[in-house]
């Protein structure tokens, strides 16, 4: 008989979920911004053995002042945080595909995976409604095959940025005095309808290699999402044979037998001095 295991998450959010929970005699109702508060209950879900943390956003400020305490720390900031207080739950942090750049927030996901030893988790929102819409300059939201269509777009440059780095690109050979291999670099070159993005990630590759992802659609939305998204529900580390967990720590250590970069078929070579003038071999340092 097979043996089927149930996966837990936290859903953490502000004091609490219910609109009073500031209230109780035992509630702080500044919590919501205080580190501690979360460095408790990560700590209480990973050793009443959660799978992940997660943690819901918006770029807009929810609910009126009057109610319920408002205003939310950034989610990858604070998981950053809590990675250096906990040692294998998974952290799942919601970023929205219409009001954020691939570039930027593929570095933010592969650093969080990086720094918590391939714990990230994305739970990629499309972000509805026309208050967030209006903080971005525009009027109302996008038509929701928009976002949808931009979101696939999105994810596509993000996967690209992610295997930019082959799993061997860093050698760290001292004796030879090289430390990396500019051949294993693939700039994605990407010319899409919402998103042109030229050069490689300025961060080496992750632990997982592709950050857990998931659409959040898939967790309350009614059908799946088109494009790269399709059928493939999660990116992530295969399971290590005999445990399940999509967000668990990788068994191996940082550094050694990842997971495999996909093949580069016919992707653009990163050529030595590219890393500095995006290839355009004008010599402007535009990077760090
Ligand atoms: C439990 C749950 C949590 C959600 N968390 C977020 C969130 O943090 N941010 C967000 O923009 N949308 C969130 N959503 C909304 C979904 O991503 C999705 O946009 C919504 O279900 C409507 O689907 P639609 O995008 O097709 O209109 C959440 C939905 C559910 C059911």
């Amino acid at each position: 008989m097979t043996r089927r295991r149930l996966h837990l998450n936290a859903f953490l959010m502000n004091t609490g979920h219910h609109e009073a929970s500031w209230r109780l005699p035992e509630s702080d109702p500044y919590a919501h911004v205080e580190l501690g508060h979360y460095v408790r209950l990560a700590r209480t879900a990973e050793r009443g053995t959660f799978d992940s943390l997660f943690l819901a956003d918006g770029p807009q400020l929810w609910s009126n002042l009057a109610q319920r305490p408002a205003g939310a720390l950034e989610p990858l900031t604070l998981l950053t945080a809590l990675a250096t207080a906990t040692e294998h739950i998974g952290l799942i942090a919601t970023a929205s595909t219409s009001y954020n750049s691939p570039y930027n927030l593929a570095r933010k996901f592969a650093s969080l995976d990086i720094i918590s030893g391939g714990r990230a988790g994305w739970n990629i929102v499309t972000t509805a409604g026309a208050e967030a819409a209006r903080n971005f300059g525009l009027a109302a939201e996008p038509a929701h095959a928009e976002r949808y269509a931009r979101a696939a777009e999105f994810l596509d440059v993000a996967l690209k940025l992610w295997d930019s780095w082959e799993d061997d690109a860093v050698v760290a050979d001292k004796a030879a005095g090289v430390w990396g291999d500019d051949t294993k670099i693939h700039p994605p070159r990407h010319r899409g309808k919402y998103f042109s993005v030229e050069g490689a990630l300025n961060v080496p590759r992750s632990p997982q290699g592709v950050p857990a992802a998931r659409p959040g659609r898939l967790l309350g939305g009614r059908q799946g999402v088109r494009g790269p998204l399709r059928g493939s529900g999660v990116h992530g580390p295969a399971d290590p044979p005999g445990r399940a967990g999509l967000l668990r720590r990788p068994q191996v250590p940082y550094g050694g037998g990842r997971p495999r970069s996909r093949p580069h078929q016919g992707a653009a070579r990163h050529r030595p001095g590219d890393r500095f003038d995006g290839g355009r071999g004008t010599g402007e340092r535009t990077g760090p």
